[in-house]
């Protein structure tokens, strides 16, 4: 069942925080299932703009709804990842996405506020929500690249004025993380002070927290050991997922983590069968592994278990 992402906060705010994962392929989308329905727990689906043009946008669309069948008691919402002004509104008039961010973290204050707000409306007239983003995270996205030097942590007090503002429904802040594989060079973590003095400006409204993979060391060993080079890789601690929750974070955005994986699995298999060629191998075990992972995660999040009880709020 598709839900918004304002019904998953509703439920969890406080409480604990849904997993957002980010989809590219058949493989993940069946893993992301399963593991999802193994922990029992409701999620988000987040799909990027990169991710709507690996092959066509219509068919991560198709194997959303063949899932949705084959998975009938699945609750979750489906959501645009780092979205600019146009795909938003792609998205928004496909009739299909039930919430969308729109990313406008780049451009200064008002301009962020202006853009944010021509996105609310046209996603509101149409019962969708919108997740915007305030403060820059360091690394890649697809149409804004931040170095570490020029991240900027979200400003607490420039936090309800956006929200008002603007009408968004969910706000994404900067809190130290970063995208992709390599977060801290030191010993740096995530800045729960700031946290806390945005939810003290914003009580009840729902945050979101980007770049959360943990980037787990075995799963780097494992993978350098099969003749991958992913050397310094590393990620925030999953087990302070549960505190940012306390504090308002009710969205965390795992793609690296579930990359990783992939990656582990498909250089083991080939080092290990350099004999065989048939991608239904790797396959099984990518799926199979890939919802181990999903069931991992939502048990740090503190969302599995919960499907019952939000499915019963959102009918
Ligand atoms: O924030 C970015 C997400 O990890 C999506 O990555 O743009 O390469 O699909 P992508
Ligand atoms: P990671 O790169 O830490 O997985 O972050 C993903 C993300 O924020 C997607 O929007
Ligand atoms: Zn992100």
């Amino acid at each position: 069942m598709i839900v918004t992402t304002k019904q998953l906060f509703a439920a969890a705010y406080g409480k604990y925080a849904i997993g957002a994962y980010n989809i590219n392929n058949l493989e993940q989308t069946m893993g992301l299932f399963r593991g999802n329905m193994d922990s029992q727990a409701p999620f988000i689906i987040q799909i990027s703009k990169g991710a709507r043009s690996f092959t066509h946008k219509t068919m991560l669309e198709g194997l959303i709804r063949a899932a949705d069948q084959v998975f009938p008691d699945a609750v979750f919402a489906v959501h645009l990842d780092h979205g600019d002004e146009q795909t938003c509104y792609d998205c928004i008039n496909s009739g299909f996405y039930s919430s969308v961010m729109i990313d406008a973290s780049g451009e200064p204050f008002a301009g962020n506020i202006a853009t944010t707000k021509r996105v609310v409306d046209a996603a509101h007239a149409k019962g969708i929500v919108v997740e915007a983003e305030l403060g820059q995270l360091g690394g890649v996205e697809e149409h804004v690249k931040v170095d570490e030097a020029n991240a900027k942590l979200t400003d607490p007090n420039q936090a309800r004025e956006f929200v008002e503002k603007s009408g968004c429904d969910s706000l994404a802040c900067a809190i130290g993380t970063s995208h992709g594989a390599f977060k801290f060079s030191g010993s740096q973590g995530l800045h729960f002070e700031v946290l806390e003095q945005i939810q003290k400006r914003l009580p009840g409204f729902p945050l979101v927290m980007h770049g959360s993979s943990s980037v787990p060391q075995e799963e780097v060993a494992r993978i350098n050991a099969a003749g991958g080079n992913l050397k310094g890789a590393k990620g925030v601690n999953e087990d302070e997922f549960k505190r940012a929750a306390q504090l308002g974070v009710t969205k965390v955005n795992i793609d690296t983590d579930g990359r990783l994986v992939w990656t582990r699995v498909h250089r083991e298999f080939f080092r290990d069968f350099p004999e065989k060629f048939d991608l239904r191998d790797p396959g099984k075990i990518f799926m199979t592994e890939y919802a181990k992972f999903i069931a991992h995660k939502n048990e740090k999040l503190g969302s599995a278990g919960h499907l019952e009880e939000v499915r019963k709020l959102v009918k």
